[in-house]
């Protein structure tokens, strides 16, 4: 299961990098909104940093409109993904832009109805919005189990799960039970990832018990004390 990084945040996600866990970017206008840099910036320096796909959501929500934005935030960089919402006029934007070669993200998507259609549009990826079915009574993850086993009916179907609206460590893997292709996280849930209190505890014990060895993995150099 890939892993994209939820934010339009720079800083975070340079944070991110070096864990190796960065496979992607998607962003919304939310996000944008809460960069506050202008968007076009944003998304360059995200496509520098990361070379996998990064979503940029389109505004417009005519045809006309979501072809014109799409084709020039197409043209930031090769890994730029065109994110469209799940509605008539955007599911046709999906279709001619991928027919044009660049990749879409169908977002906004609370239905396997409207996740099919995203398919038949020729998406390359499809975003249900797991937490936000959740915050409705809904069982979100019950939508990503029902995209598996449909798309898995259909052996030349290419798009991709993409789990959204991800709140929590637990969303992570219940979508990697599930079979999602990709979740994209919260970069303060993929930090949660790592956590554990009887992690840092053994931890802490199996330091401390080191240290009554008084003994040095590498040898100490004069003057200075090696920690394992
Ligand atoms: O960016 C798409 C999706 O992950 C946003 O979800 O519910 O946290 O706004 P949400």
């Amino acid at each position: 299961m890939k892993f994209f990084i939820d934010t339009a945040d720079v800083a975070e996600i340079r944070a991110l990098i070096d864990t190796g866990f960065v496979d992607g970017v998607t962003t919304n206008p939310t996000l944008i909104a809460k960069a506050g840099r202008r968007f076009e910036d944003v998304i360059a320096d995200i496509c520098a940093l990361v070379p996998g796909p990064v979503s940029a959501e389109v505004a417009a929500t005519s045809l006309e409109g979501m072809l014109t934005e799409g084709r020039a935030l197409a043209k930031i960089a090769p890994n730029v993904v065109i994110k469209v919402p799940l509605t008539p006029a955007g599911l046709k934007a999906c279709r001619t832009l991928t027919q044009e070669g660049t990749d879409v993200n169908v977002t906004l998507c609370f239905s396997a109805a409207q996740a099919i259609l995203a398919a038949k549009a020729g998406a390359t990826f499809v975003s249900p919005f797991v937490g936000r079915l959740d915050d409705v009574g809904e069982t979100g993850m019950h939508l990503i189990h029902q995209l598996v086993d449909i798309f898995g009916n259909y052996s030349h179907l290419t798009t991709q799960i993409l789990a959204a609206s991800i709140r929590s460590p637990l969303h992570v893997v219940e979508a990697a039970i599930a079979g999602a292709d990709v979740v994209t996280i919260p970069p303060k849930v993929l930090w949660q990832l790592y956590e554990h209190p009887l992690t840092d505890k053994g931890l802490a014990t199996f330091l401390a018990d080191w240290q009554k060895t008084g003994q040095a993995l590498v040898p100490a150099k004069a003057g200075n004390q090696t920690n394992l």
